[in-house]
């Protein structure tokens, strides 16, 4: 029997990790299925994939620039899909017709609670950024119940706008939004950087003190781009810090459960990619 077929567009695409973690996740769960990477075509996206999904592919994962596209091309969204207004992972029902769902917050939330230790409710938060990466984390942070969440973007009218369409669900928290040059004080016991800058003299410019004792710095990217972030937060006395890897392996294993119906255990899948990515 020919294996079952899944694939992440994206553009570009060449160094997209997706292909290597499903692999290991399809090793150690035993399951028969072959994961591509394609590349996406940015004025025939839709048309491309139907395409794919009627010769058969199974699941698709989508990343940059493609969520927003996704979204929209979508027959069916999950509630997370809508609340992130974004899709990363699609699967054809009967018919031809395609869900689409997101992962990324919930793949975000498992790292964050279950790898670092980090249980949000009643902590401070700050996330730098106001994007889409943004904007997939905040439902399922703010049900999490912190006592306080702060949005903080260079361009600060796109964090109030945030702001307002999660309101509603800050019940027990106090959601609140500002430029990056009027952060509002510390300190936070979480700091995320969401944004698609790294830390460095041109870039962002953080004041010092707005990290408690013990506090969890977060970069959404992984490897090298999180380093002065990283680097910078540790010197302001997080006790840890963290770039995204994690999240790509968390929020892979989420698709990859909906799509084959068994979660795979990402500790190993984790440390593999670590070490290969290290050795690269
Ligand atoms: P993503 O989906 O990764 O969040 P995005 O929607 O393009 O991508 O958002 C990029 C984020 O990085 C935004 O918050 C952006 O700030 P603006 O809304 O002001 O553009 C932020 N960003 C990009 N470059 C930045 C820089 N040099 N300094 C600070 N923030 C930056």
């Amino acid at each position: 029997m020919s294996p079952d077929r899944y694939a992440v567009v994206g553009n570009p695409i060449g160094h997209s990790l997706s292909p290597r973690i499903h692999t290991l996740f399809a090793e150690q769960t035993g399951q028969h299925l072959v994961y591509e990477a394609r590349l996406g075509d940015p004025g025939h996206f839709e048309r491309q994939v139907r395409g794919w999904f009627r010769e058969g592919l199974r699941g698709l994962n989508v990343t940059v620039p493609f969520k927003e596209q996704a979204f929209r091309m979508a027959d069916f969204r999950t509630p997370r899909a809508e609340r992130a207004g974004a899709v990363n992972t699609v699967w054809s029902e009967t018919g031809g017709r395609l869900t689409g769902d997101n992962t990324d917050g919930a793949g975000f939330m498992r790292d964050l609670v279950e790898r670092l230790g980090f249980a949000p409710r009643g902590q401070r938060i700050l996330i730098l950024g106001a994007g889409g990466a943004t904007r997939g984390l905040l439902a399922p942070l703010l049900e999490a119940t912190p006592a306080r969440l702060v949005v903080a973007n260079r361009t600060a009218q796109r964090a109030h706008d945030l702001m307002r369409s999660f309101g509603d669900l800050a019940v027990s928290t106090r959601l609140q939004a500002s430029g990056l040059g009027d952060l509002p004080e510390g300190p936070y016991d979480l700091l995320i950087n969401a944004t698609a800058a790294g830390l460095g003299s041109d870039r962002l410019d953080l004041p010092a003190g707005l990290l408690a004792p013990g506090a969890v710095a977060y970069d959404l990217v992984y490897g090298l781009p999180a380093e002065p972030f990283l680097v910078w937060a540790h010197a302001q006395g997080a006790s840890r810090v963290t770039d995204g890897l994690g999240m790509l392996v968390e929020q892979a294993a989420e698709a990859f459960a909906i799509w084959r119906g068994v979660r795979p255990d990402t500790r190993p899948v984790l440390a593999a990619l670590r070490e290969e990515t290290l050795s690269a």
